[in-house]
């Protein structure tokens, strides 16, 4: 009966047809009915298959396949003609199957890990919606959103006022804080460009994260000019030593213009002493970025924002509700303490087709030229839909909880033969060694550091192989590898905090 009528729908559509180069325009080209039925079918699959084992330990973190094996189970060849719903079903399942599963309560390895239900349907309704946030016609709610959650933001930075954007990443938003420091530094180069300018010469702190690099690699600003400040035994930047390298900076002719602190670094998760370097950037008239895109989160505590002591003195930060929050990546900010439109004169381009100045409301709303992208992302709407479900109160106990179960991993690994912490975390980042039997009686000395080098790798080859967790490692600073244990998901427990020793002395019993 419904092939009848469809076929009578198309004979209907032939008689009536107007085409143009050969192509018939009656009606649309897309069946809704069967994309709806395939929409419901790989809803259900993503439910049953990610959200409803997104607390289960008895499943793998991951499947690990080497990329060859990998490439040949997943059918990558896109082909002329399409795949039956059946096999595309399949292939998602495939997919969903071979993926790390970042939501598994045994997930340490990166600074995000769970899973929050509000932001992910925060996201499944943007996804749906497919909104680009620039102008107030096309994006009515997701700007008004987005004034909101900034405006709480700078609230709980310290500031009376400000502006800011969200953005692709703390990378991105590190990226803008520089371009706009040296915007304020010489407007004139926005027009000009590099030509003529002095050698500008920024700060950071030798933890501080990559992504400084970057920028100043992109923005022709030269990663020679970021000069590295030495930090403490716990990773805090000196602020005696910025005096030296700013001293340094300005003997050698050249134009010091930006600081940038960082509050939570990536690897030892330090904060530096924002306080004393904002002390330093007054009297010497910089800029102070703050990159809180980690740390920042520890705002919302009234037990831990004092990590962030002096963060209002900061002329702009970025913060990651990403990160500790789990806002679902990506969902960044760039925000500035100025509101005098700068973030604006910096980095509008008054295109005319978008921004018209003769729209019949009121265009201080479209506030897409304050951003270097044209089509942007509604990411403040899963935090704004994830704020409003916790409330305040929810996000505190998200981060003092994290915190605490960090606290509870230190205070095991000191109880425990063979762990060695590499110092008392101030945040979520636990850093330590694993000592294995077999090393815990030779002596102090360059070869049993180099074997203890070789720890870290084995382990978690060994713990993804069998998709038990996933834990980080690397070298920092002249030590050798050493675990990161980063703490974050409120699905985590104790009881998973002594899994993750366990099954580390377990993997590593024979070496
Ligand atoms: C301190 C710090 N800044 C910036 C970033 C970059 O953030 P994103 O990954 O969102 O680009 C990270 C990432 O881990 C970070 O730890």
């Amino acid at each position: 009966m419904e092939a009848n009528t469809c076929k009578q729908d198309v004979l209907q559509k032939k008689k009536n047809a107007i085409l143009v180069d050969g192509v018939i325009l009656n009606g649309p080209i897309t069946d809704s009915k069967a994309g709806e039925k395939f929409v419901e079918e790989a809803c259900k699959i993503i439910m049953e298959e990610i959200i409803q084992k997104a607390d289960d330990v008895t499943e793998k973190v991951c499947e690990w396949r080497a990329p060859e094996t990998l490439k040949k189970i997943l059918d990558l060849e896109m082909r002329d003609t399409g795949e039956s719903h059946q096999k595309l079903l399949q292939l998602c399942q495939d997919v969903i199957q071979y993926s790390v599963k970042t939501n598994h309560p045994r997930f340490f390895n990166q600074l995000y890990a769970g899973i929050d239900y509000y932001s992910l349907v925060a996201r499944f309704i943007t996804e749906a919606l497919n909104p680009s946030v620039y102008t107030y016609e096309v994006s009515p709610v997701f700007l008004l959103v987005e004034e909101a959650v900034i405006k709480k933001m700078i609230e709980f930075i310290g500031w009376e006022d400000g502006d800011g954007i969200f953005n692709p990443g703390g990378s991105v938003s590190n990226m803008y804080a520089m371009n706009l420091a040296r915007y304020k530094f010489c407007p004139e180069i926005k027009e000009k460009g590099l030509s003529g300018l002095p050698r500008l010469v920024l700060f950071a702190s030798e933890e501080c994260h990559y992504s400084m690099k970057k920028a100043a690699s992109f923005l022709g600003i030269g990663t020679e000019n970021v000069y590295f400040v030495k930090t403490d035994e716990r990773g805090k930047m000196i602020p005696e030593e910025l005096e030296k390298q700013v001293q340094r900076a300005r003997k050698e002719g050249s134009a010091p213009f930006l600081v940038c602190a960082t509050a939570g670094t990536t690897v030892l998760g330090a904060f530096d002493p924002l306080d004393k370097i904002a002390d330093i950037c007054e009297k010497h008239d910089l800029w102070l970025h703050v990159d809180a895109s980690w740390g920042g989160s520890a705002l919302i505590s009234r037990k831990h924002r004092k990590l962030l002591h002096g963060i209002q003195r900061a002329d702009s930060v970025a913060w990651n509700p990403h990160k500790m929050l789990l806002a679902g990546i990506q969902c960044c900010a760039l925000l500035v303490k100025d509101n005098s439109g700068l973030l604006k004169k910096c980095y509008s381009a008054k295109a005319a087709y978008l921004f018209q100045q003769d729209k019949f409301y009121d265009v201080s709303y479209d506030t897409g030229d304050k951003s270097i992208q044209c089509s942007r992302r509604p990411d403040a709407f899963k935090f704004w839909l994830m704020w409003k479900a916790l409330g305040t109160t929810g996000l505190e106990e998200r981060v003092n909880r994290a915190l605490a179960l960090a606290r509870y991993l230190v205070e095991e690994i000191k109880k425990r033969e063979g762990f060695q912490l590499l110092l008392e975390p101030e945040y979520a980042n636990v850093c330590f060694w694993y000592v294995p039997p077999s090393l815990r009686k030779m002596e102090d000395g360059p070869e049993f550091w180099q074997k203890l080098h070789q720890v870290a790798p084995v382990v978690k080859e060994r713990m993804m192989k069998k998709g038990s967790m996933m834990l980080g490692y690397q070298p920092n600073q002249g030590k050798v590898n050493f675990f990161r244990q980063v703490v974050i998901s409120p699905q985590v427990s104790r009881e998973d905090m002594d899994f993750l020793l366990d099954e580390i002395e377990l993997l590593a019993k024979d070496l």
